[in-house]
């Protein structure tokens, strides 16, 4: 089975896909010209819409790589019998990880206090170093979305005493944490935690008027993608040094606002949520079971509901 792929991707499974079907690493992404006969597509954070889908008119699956698959026109796809899969699951841990490391980021300051070792400041070691930050037990984080990966950020933060708050589509019957309207949440927690999908209600659902909402002080961290917030609102927010943000995704990555580089309340990681060796190698698992399934005349793995 023909299969073109945006990526090589890492860890072992891909040799498993390359002995199995016959798997081609375009240079160019949307292909240049139509590609006839291609059946899978594996695509890493690239755009799959029904321009692309003209120029693949034999293609009957997209694997994305990345449990997020809004770059990926899946109506397009399903009115054309193309079936779209994500990799679900295997990634919760390792974007939890990132998102509390950049909660304990911000509040103790651990980027600025870095920095201030460097400088060559830290003389008097008896006197506080000026990066005195805030305590993470007892703070109160709020949780925009609390799905799989939301829920592992609950995990982790009531693990670290905080008082943990949640906001989402519908009410969960769960322990986890507190449920409250989204206003109400991003009035009354210390650091906002966006874990939703980018979809057409969720982009530019953390507004002026939202952000205007969070408290002095108070972070916003964002590792779910860059457009749930409205990039600019937040740059202002975050030039005036009101609040604070722990950001590794942006709306038109890989540019990052360029005010926000020199920052001291911002720390800023480049889209590395899933970025683990063990992670990347179980996403490409899963992509390669589906496109395998798929070859092998199996049902899809993980596809996704359009
Ligand atoms: C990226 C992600 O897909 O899973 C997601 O939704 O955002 C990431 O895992 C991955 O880094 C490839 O761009």
């Amino acid at each position: 089975m023909r299969t073109v792929s945006t990526h090589r991707l890492p860890g072992t499974a891909w040799e498993e896909l390359v002995r199995e079907v016959e798997v081609e690493v375009l240079e160019e992404w949307p292909p240049s010209e139509p590609l006839a006969g291609v059946e899978a597509a594996v695509v890493v954070s690239r755009r799959v819409d029904a321009a692309v889908l003209e120029l693949l008119p034999d293609l009957r699956l997209v694997a994305n790589y990345g449990v997020g698959y809004d770059s990926v026109d899946v109506g397009a796809c399903t009115m054309r019998g193309v079936a779209v899969t994500n990799t679900p699951g295997v990634l919760d841990a390792a974007v939890a990880d990132l998102t509390m490391a950049l909660v304990l980021a911000v509040r103790r300051r651990i980027v600025e206090a870095d920095a201030f070792v460097r400088s060559g400041e830290w003389r008097d070691e008896w006197i506080f170093p000026p990066v005195t930050g805030e305590d993470v037990a007892g703070a109160t984080l709020g949780i925009v979305g609390l799905g799989r990966i939301g829920g592992a950020v609950a995990r982790r933060a009531r693990a670290f005493d905080m008082r943990v708050l949640y906001a989402g589509r519908r009410r969960l019957e769960t322990e986890l944490a507190e449920y409250r309207e989204l206003d109400a949440l991003l009035g009354e927690a210390d650091v906002v935690s966006l874990h939703v999908p980018l979809t057409a209600a969720t982009r530019g659902l953390v507004d002026a008027r939202r952000l205007a909402l969070l408290r002095d002080g108070a972070a916003l961290v964002n590792t779910a993608r860059g457009p749930v917030v409205d990039e600019p609102a937040l740059v202002r927010e975050l030039v005036s040094g009101r609040i604070r943000a722990g950001l590794d995704v942006f709306a038109a990555e890989p540019s990052v606002p360029p005010e926000l580089l020199s920052l001291p309340n911002v720390v800023l990681t480049p889209h590395v949520g899933s970025a683990t060796t063990e992670t990347r190698a179980a996403m490409t698992r899963v992509v390669v079971a589906n496109v395998l399934a798929l070859a092998r005349g199996e049902p899809l793995v993980t596809p996704v509901a359009d």
